[in-house]
């Protein structure tokens, strides 16, 4: 298949490319800004494969978009493009807003109406996350709970998912949505809770945990979400939406203690700090739906942390530029402290 893959050069984006390359014989063109969290050292590994192409441009300018569709005439969009980080969001909420509304809306705009697009315009994948059901105390979220969002991030992508489904509902786009869990793996921006552990872990930097340290997390290996979204995207009903969580719920604590255990920090590295407002307690997905198409998680959350810690071990070359750079002002920012050199 014919893809063009938005936000490709972020973490899950990158992930998923490279899945679809070498698993599928895709070929992907991926369109993405490279903000912060974008970078062609995520490509380090397929940048020659003669399937793959990229276009530097943003979701929200449509002649970057149709730019990309004239360099990939794709059959399919699957837009991953988004700022993804909570703690931004609660700081610089702009960027959220219009990545999401704006960029989904052009995207969206293009699936539907650019030449190359069948009656109702190419299929079209929107990545989104458990998040927009908001904090669940028991149970877990199906498709069916209601949107509850409750950060600046989470609000945002729920506002992008029903533009989504009223392109569905209103001009018969063949959109579907696949809300993943948390991710981990390799390639992660270390500004989420695994990789800032992993790297502050590793270099003698206090382990930051937010409040109690209670807050429970259903973590996906990022191949699990990438296969789920390629199977959604193969056999997903159009104007449905998927849920995608992985195979185990951590209290924050927990997968802290077990990166010291790995890393072989020490326990004393772990610091209690003040907790973000508005703090989500704890996220849970059910995965019936997708899994009843024929996709389950492959990958326990013991052992993909363990070879994610490794990873990271083995792979100064891709974090220690970042931790010297944007990162570091940011972190001094969000934490009110410097890291190590
Ligand atoms: P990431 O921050 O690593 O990557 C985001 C990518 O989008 C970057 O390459 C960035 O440059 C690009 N981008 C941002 N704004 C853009 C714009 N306006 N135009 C073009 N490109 C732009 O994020 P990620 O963790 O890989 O997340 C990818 C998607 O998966 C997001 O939609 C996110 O909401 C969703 N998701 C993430 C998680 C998670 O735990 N990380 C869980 C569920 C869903
Ligand atoms: P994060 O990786 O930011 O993902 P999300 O907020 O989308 O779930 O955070 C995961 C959990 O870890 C969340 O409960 C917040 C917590 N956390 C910390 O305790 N300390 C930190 O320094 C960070 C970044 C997160």
């Amino acid at each position: 298949m014919r893809l063009l893959v938005c936000g490709g050069a972020g973490f899950i984006g990158s992930t998923f490319a490279r899945l679809r390359l070498r698993e599928q014989g895709d070929q992907v063109t991926v369109l993405d800004k490279l903000t912060y969290a974008g970078r062609e050292e995520n490509f380090h590994d397929f940048a020659e494969d003669p399937g793959f192409r990229f276009v530097r441009g943003a979701i929200e300018d449509p002649q970057a978009v149709a730019a990309a569709i004239e360099a990939g005439a794709p059959e399919a969009i699957v837009n991953f493009a988004a700022e993804t980080h909570v703690d931004r969001s609660i700081a610089e909420p702009d960027a959220f807003v219009s990545t999401h509304a704006l960029g989904t809306y052009v995207l969206l705009e293009a699936a539907r109406t650019l030449k190359g697009t069948g009656e109702h315009g190419l299929r079209y994948l929107q990545v989104s996350t458990d998040e927009v059901y908001g904090s669940i105390e028991v149970g877990t979220f199906t498709e069916e709970s209601p949107l509850r969002p409750s950060s600046p991030y989470s609000a945002t992508k729920t506002g992008a998912d029903l533009l989504v489904q009223s392109y569905f509902h209103t001009y018969g786009l063949p959109a579907v949505i696949c809300r993943g869990s948390n991710n981990y793996g390799p390639y992660q921006y270390p500004e989420k809770l695994i990789p800032l552990m992993i790297l502050n872990a590793l270099r003698g930097d206090p382990l930051p945990v937010y409040g109690d340290g209670m807050q429970v997390r259903n973590w996906i290996h990022s191949t699990d979400f990438a296969r789920a979204i390629g199977h959604v995207l193969e056999h997903g009903a159009p104007g449905e939406v998927y849920n995608a969580g992985g195979p185990d719920e951590e209290a924050n604590i927990t997968v802290v203690r077990r990166i010291v255990e790995l890393t072989g920090a020490a326990e004393s590295q772990i610091e209690h700090v003040t907790d973000r407002p508005g703090h989500d307690r704890r996220y849970s997905l059910s995965s019936e739906k997708v899994r009843a198409l024929g996709w389950a998680p492959q990958v326990r959350f013991s052992d993909g942390l363990a070879q994610t810690v490794a990873w990271y071990r083995e792979n100064g070359w891709w974090w220690e530029p970042i931790r010297s750079g944007e990162y570091r002002a940011y972190y001094e920012r969000q934490y009110g402290r410097s890291l190590q050199p």
